[in-house]
């Protein structure tokens, strides 16, 4: 089966604050260098999405393709879709740099089974729903939820290439709006198969998850 990656990366970066994601380097390297490196070896091709007038970091692997991506993460995925003819597709947040090659093959695996299949990690925190008073900029304990059960999404997320075009379709005829992709998949009904996570998989979106991440990095090299 041809696999193609399909990376995201298209989003401004603004709760970083330091401008599009793509090129923010950890331990010396560019998030989107970090992530087609983990994806490369194990599919046909690679295809980034990126702001409009962005080019590749320099450290990014050639042959890689780029396309400018959409005013949402959903809208950038749809248009990554439209620009690959693999039969399956791994979809790969820019932002989550650490990904080895055992969860690349677990999710391959999984989609073959499944035709559509999330990396999750299962929540490990007690959980609250909140609520924020504004007037006194402070939040509130309205009421605790159980975290039996309750797994966290991260991504890779990988599918049958057709079956996420379709719900992207119909999310978009519905004006559906999610998150993730997987999110629209299991809109449809359609099973979608939780991969066991990793903790190293977290997101940069914080300045905090920076630090976390370069100490995840290691020294750097330059
Ligand atoms: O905003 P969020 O952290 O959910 O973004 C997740 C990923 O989606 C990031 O890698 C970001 O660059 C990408 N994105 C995109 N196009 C957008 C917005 C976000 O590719 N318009």
């Amino acid at each position: 089966p041809s696999y193609a990656a399909l990376i995201p990366a298209a989003g401004s970066g603004t709760r970083l604050g330091k401008g599009p994601k793509a090129a923010v380097t950890v331990g010396g390297r560019s998030l989107l260098a970090w992530a087609t490196e983990a994806l490369a070896p194990h599919v046909a091709e690679v295809v980034v999405a990126l702001p409009g007038g962005l080019s590749l970091p320099a450290d990014v692997p050639a042959g890689v393709r780029t396309i400018t991506g959409g005013a949402t993460r959903q809208d950038s995925v749809r248009l990554l879709l439209e620009a690959t003819h693999a039969e399956y597709v791994l979809i790969h947040d820019a932002a989550r740099p650490f990904l080895s090659a055992e969860i690349v093959q677990a999710m391959q695996a999984a989609v073959l089974r499944s035709e559509a299949a999330t990396v999750a990690l299962p929540v490990a925190d007690s959980l609250v729903l909140g609520d924020v008073n504004t007037e006194q900029a402070r939040a509130f304990w309205v009421q605790g939820v159980a975290r039996e059960n309750l797994w966290a999404i991260q991504t890779p997320q990988g599918f049958r290439r057709e079956l996420l075009q379709y719900a992207h379709a119909y999310a978009a005829a519905e004006g559906f709006a999610a998150t993730d992709d997987a999110g629209l998949v299991a809109r449809l009904g359609h099973t979608v198969e939780l991969v066991e996570g990793d903790a190293r998989l977290f997101k940069v979106t914080r300045a905090g998850d920076l630090a976390l991440a370069e100490a995840f990095a290691g020294p750097s090299e330059s």
